[in-house]
């Protein structure tokens, strides 16, 4: 996820962009850059590391011009780095980009080719070159422009310059967000509202597969086949920091609603349909022949920790491999048994919680191979580890965890289903079926959203317990540790997650009249003993919460609420049931006006012992 920002009009455009990426800051900040177009052609400034690093660069030559665009950059495809930060440029092609080109390999080897040389390690420059490429085979730039968006596969949020045409931007949209702000002789595009709400509330919000032209008094767009098509123009009612979180009242909410498209970022040139298998670049060389692991370890801490629960029912099911599973800060101070034929997983959203850091580096000390599934590009975690996948979920601001572990969990599907295919343990035709239903879940997930007014009105019901149960089997146990360590964390209401089967063991003796009891019970494979289970609690006066299969009349006639996710094969549903705890854990915070973004006693990242 990047920051970006265009202008168009009457003003010099340096002073907008820096306030416009200032306010978009929050989609990343490992570089930034802006390049404005004068009467001196054109001038491109660019820093690594946060804002402040591109504006102390800026004191020294501050560019003139009324045409610019900005960006700040959360890197996906390259190492955070001057040469890759944004602007990229391609002769007089000039551009932001934001998303991911997943083609761009391919698109990379043809410009090659035509004898272009491309000096960055990322996707974006890809795309200056190719519409540089078609202005040599004659079309026109607004041509070549649309040309060039029919060549790439992926999501993208561009804003474009021409350095031989001042005054004009141009603009495309498929699957990352783009909003153009329409001032009186000036035009604004970004990734969002809050870059230009202090010079317009007059907003137009394009739509997949949109692109058009932008010049201060006039903004034209087209549709894919090059159909013009009319935009509302809508008047923003929201204030400044409203607009930050995309209109949403708290980052977590926004996080959690981003999901969807998240998700499809994370699969992104990993699942091709129809290919029958996984493609997992970060891990490919440590991962190559034959596994030569005799066991796996996962380490990692709080919700990464409950991914990686969720990765050992993965592994040892697709795999056939034993996997285990350590909170860090127990992994690091034992004696665990590590060798060369030894495989680590670290998992960390941030790449810098401490316990997990200094348990990868002990196990890599003792010869141990390790591989990172991480969020944020070239964090300690990920430098101190022989490969790292990424969950491109974007910076995730709310402290707790969202978007962040979902992605986590897609990217363990992912390597289950190479070692899997690798250990010969389950068929190309599994592998193809999974890729599919791995596929639908961006719009399942967006189904569940749909209805998350009736988890809104549960919450309500609910909001005054000051204790609550959490009850899941097989995978869908670390779901309920999770939801638990949800609901406590931003709610402070006391919540303990179990597996089901356990709850007899102990946790039973808590239940008395009315006590709220979150129950997974997806048809699975678990699915009767769960209804058992659900059925003995009740019998004690529990007041049932279930997350059940859409369409499951039998679980409805015995809990007292029911939140629906639709079909799915077990491998999936935890993306599924982690919506509604999630939304649950939120509302419930809201009933009870606790700072959700920042609830007490927390820090996003744990970098101390
Ligand atoms: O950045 P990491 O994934 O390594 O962080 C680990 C935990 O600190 C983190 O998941 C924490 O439990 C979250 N606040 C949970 O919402």
């Amino acid at each position: 996820m990047c920051g970006i920002v265009g202008y168009v009009g009457h003003r010099n455009s340096t002073e907008i962009l820096l306030d416009g990426l200032r306010r978009l800051e929050y989609r990343g900040y490992d570089s930034a850059g802006l390049a404005v177009l004068g009467g001196r052609g054109v001038t491109i400034v660019r820093a690594q590391g946060k804002l402040k690093a591109l504006e102390e660069k800026l004191k020294q030559h501050w560019p003139q011009g009324p045409l610019g665009i900005g960006h700040t950059r959360w890197a996906t495809h390259g190492r955070p780095s001057e040469t890759n930060a944004h602007p990229h440029q391609a002769g007089p092609i000039v551009l932001v980009h934001n998303g991911i080109i997943e083609n761009y390999q391919e698109l990379r080897h043809f410009l090659a080719k035509k004898g272009h040389t491309i000096k960055s390690e990322t996707d974006t420059e890809i795309v200056c070159h190719l519409i540089q490429q078609r202005l040599y085979d004659g079309l026109s730039m607004e041509q070549a422009f649309h040309h060039v968006l029919g060549e790439l596969r992926g999501s993208y949020a561009l804003v474009v310059m021409n350095t031989n045409e001042p005054g004009r931007l141009y603009v495309a949209r498929q699957g990352s967000p783009l909003v153009i702000g329409v001032g009186k002789g000036e035009s604004f595009a970004a990734s969002d509202v809050s870059a230009f709400l202090p010079y317009t509330r007059q907003a137009i919000f394009l739509e997949d597969n949109d692109w058009g032209m932008l010049s201060a008094s006039q903004a034209v767009f087209y549709d894919r086949k090059g159909n013009r098509v009319k935009r509302p123009l809508k008047k923003i009612v929201w204030n400044q920091t409203q607009a930050e979180k995309g209109g949403f009242k708290h980052f977590m909410l926004k996080e959690i609603c981003e999901q969807p498209r998240i998700l499809m970022d994370t699969l992104a040139n990993r699942t091709v349909e129809k290919q029958k298998r996984v493609f997992l670049e970060g891990v490919a060389k440590v991962l190559k022949g034959k596994f030569p692991y005799n066991k796996i370890y996962i380490i990692a801490c709080g919700t990464s920790y409950h991914a990686g629960l969720v990765g050992k029912y993965l592994i040892e099911e697709m795999a056939r491999l034993p996997v285990m599973v350590d909170q860090a800060s127990e992994f690091r101070y034992r004696r665990p048994i590590i060798d060369r034929r030894t495989l680590l997983i670290a998992i960390s959203q941030s790449g810098e919680t401490a316990d997990t850091l200094a348990a990868l580096k002990e196990a890599k000390s003792q010869g141990a191979k390790i591989i990172s599934i991480c969020n944020v590009i070239d964090a300690s975690i990920p430098r101190a580890s022989h490969a790292t996948l990424y969950t491109r979920a974007g910076p995730e601001i709310g402290v707790a965890s969202t978007k962040a572990f979902t992605t986590q969990v897609a990217v363990l599907i992912l390597l289950a289903l190479h070692l899997g295919r690798g250990q010969g343990k389950i068929s190309s035709g599994f592998v193809d079926e999974a890729i599919s239903a791995l596929l639908r879940v961006p719009s399942q997930m967006e189904w569940i959203l749909k209805r998350s007014k009736s988890i809104e009105a549960m919450a309500k019901k609910y909001a005054k317990r000051s204790s609550f149960l959490y009850f899941g089997r097989g995978v869908n146990f670390p779901i309920a540790l999770e939801g638990a360590l949800k609901l406590k964390e931003i709610s402070y209401i006391h919540a303990e997650g179990y597996s089901a089967g356990e709850m007899k063991h102990g946790p039973i003796a808590l239940i008395d009249k009315g006590m709220p009891v979150v129950v997974l019970a997806p048809q699975d494979k678990t699915y009767e003993k769960v209804l058992s289970n659900i059925a003995e609690v009740k019998a004690r006066g529990a007041s049932v919460i279930a997350v059940g299969t859409e369409g499951d009349r039998e679980l409805a006639r015995h809990v007292d609420d029911l939140l629906l996710i639709p079909p799915a094969p077990w491998y999936v549903t935890p993306l599924l049931e982690s919506i509604p705890m999630q939304l649950l854990a939120y509302h419930m915070a809201i009933c009870r006006g606790t700072d959700v973004d920042q609830p007490r006693n927390l820090a996003k990242s744990v970098t101390v012992e």
